[in-house]
């Protein structure tokens, strides 16, 4: 089947965090009526990771038939869901995995901070990359560890790791944790096999567990390879606990299911103990499994097709910035549909800059700076709408820039 992204499908009356939540944080008790983000002066969301498209047909069609059934009573997660979980993972990744290293969360968020509540002490430091995906911070802070950066550098363009600072900081004894994003939210890098190599053998040697978050490694960009970081070396996929879901690769977050997949059984039995002890051992919600498994099975044509629309979308990004917009860098992504824009150019401060997009053009991007102090000065937009919206959202730029420097 063919799908139609241009279509903007409204989600009024949806409940929708990302078109129902424009803030403005120079005034946080101000919050605009939903009304008004649907009207011709709407503000347009570009910030958090949830796309404007519908789901794949086959994974809308069985819910409609399972919410038609009238029953959602508690629900078993099944051998066959595990199997399209082994599936998927076999096919895109080339990643053998064992259904019994399956343990199912409502979520990557809860899960990251699940696991820092079971492998580290309070007191103890969890190792990060900035500027990164801010419930990372959270994660750390609410379960009283202590958070350390080694912060990624941008170099010519794009952002490397610096391997030096990273072993420094691993070496620490007082860091038990290292929590990977792989591919990296917000800067698009898709780790190399090298990149993620070395960084497995320093956390090896200095006894540090990694956390990889690898939500966003379905949405890669023409010719990237991904690889799962248990692939690298048995020894690795034995200090690793590898966070995966379906929800950013076929839009479905609210639905709240993803797959926390761990090697070495004495981890996951760890892991598994911590999720008993909150009341969440036998946690499966009956429209996500439903849909996880159907999208892993059946969401291929469509993911293919979006990916290739969201490229599109990418490169009329890049043009148009290069052509109208020369003081603002594109940080070209290598996966992900969230695109890092560099600022600085543009001379404003945090607060300038946020009147420049919120007040201005009427956008609503995620500001740099909630990755960290090193995203100041950046713009992290959502480019997974359709054409008409991102056009819409560069020409507002476009005229609030022009009209900054008419004043
Ligand atoms: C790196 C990363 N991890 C996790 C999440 C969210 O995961 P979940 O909705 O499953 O909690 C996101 C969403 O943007 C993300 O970018």
């Amino acid at each position: 089947m063919k799908y139609d992204f241009d279509l903007e499908i409204s989600r009024k009356e949806t409940q929708s965090a990302k078109w129902g939540m424009v803030q403005d944080s120079n005034n946080p008790s101000l919050r605009h009526a939903v009304d008004d983000y649907f009207g011709p002066d709407r503000i347009l969301p570009l910030w958090v990771a949830d796309m404007d498209f519908a789901a794949p047909q086959p994974v809308v069609d069985a819910l409609v038939r399972r919410a038609q059934h009238g029953i959602y009573g508690y629900t078993l997660r099944t051998d066959s869901y595990d199997q399209a979980v082994v599936g998927w993972m076999k096919r895109r990744h080339h990643w053998e995995v064992e259904p019994g290293w399956i343990v199912p969360t409502p979520g990557v968020v809860p899960a990251v901070n699940f696991l820092v509540r079971t492998f580290t002490r309070p007191g103890e430091k969890v190792l990060i990359q900035r500027p990164v995906y801010y419930p990372f911070f959270g994660a750390i802070e609410n379960n009283d560890a202590e958070l350390v950066s080694s912060s990624l550098v941008l170099d010519h363009g794009r952002y490397r790791m610096d391997l030096f600072d990273f072993e420094k900081k691993a070496a620490d004894p007082a860091t038990t944790v290292f929590i990977l994003c792989s591919p990296h939210n917000p800067v698009g890098r898709v780790w190399t096999r090298e990149e993620l190599g070395r960084i497995g053998q320093i956390c090896l040697e200095h006894r540090v567990l990694v956390v990889a978050d690898e939500i966003h490694a379905d949405l890669l960009y023409k010719g990237v390879i991904f690889t799962p970081f248990a692939t690298i070396s048995e020894e690795i996929a034995q200090n690793t606990a590898v966070c995966t879901a379906p929800s950013k690769t076929f839009n479905l977050a609210g639905l709240y299911t993803s797959n926390i997949i761990i090697p070495n059984s004495t981890l996951k039995q760890r892991f598994q103990q911590t999720l008993n002890s909150c009341g969440m051992g036998n946690w499966a919600n009956p429209f996500g499994v439903l849909a996880c498994e159907t999208a892993y099975r059946e969401g291929e044509p469509w993911l293919e097709q979006v990916m290739a629309y969201i490229e599109d979308n990418l490169d009329h990004l890049q043009g148009f910035i290069e052509s109208h917009l020369p003081a603002i860098r594109v940080i070209r992504p290598e996966g992900t549909y969230l695109v890092w824009l560099d600022c600085r150019g543009l001379g404003l401060d945090k607060w300038a800059l946020r009147r420049l997009m919120l007040h201005k053009a009427r956008i609503f991007p995620d500001e740099g700076s909630i990755f960290g102090p090193e995203g100041d000065g950046f713009e992290r937009i959502n480019i997974a709408c359709p054409r008409s919206i991102l056009t819409d959202a560069l020409e507002r730029i476009k005229r609030a820039v022009d009209g900054m420097r008419a004043t």
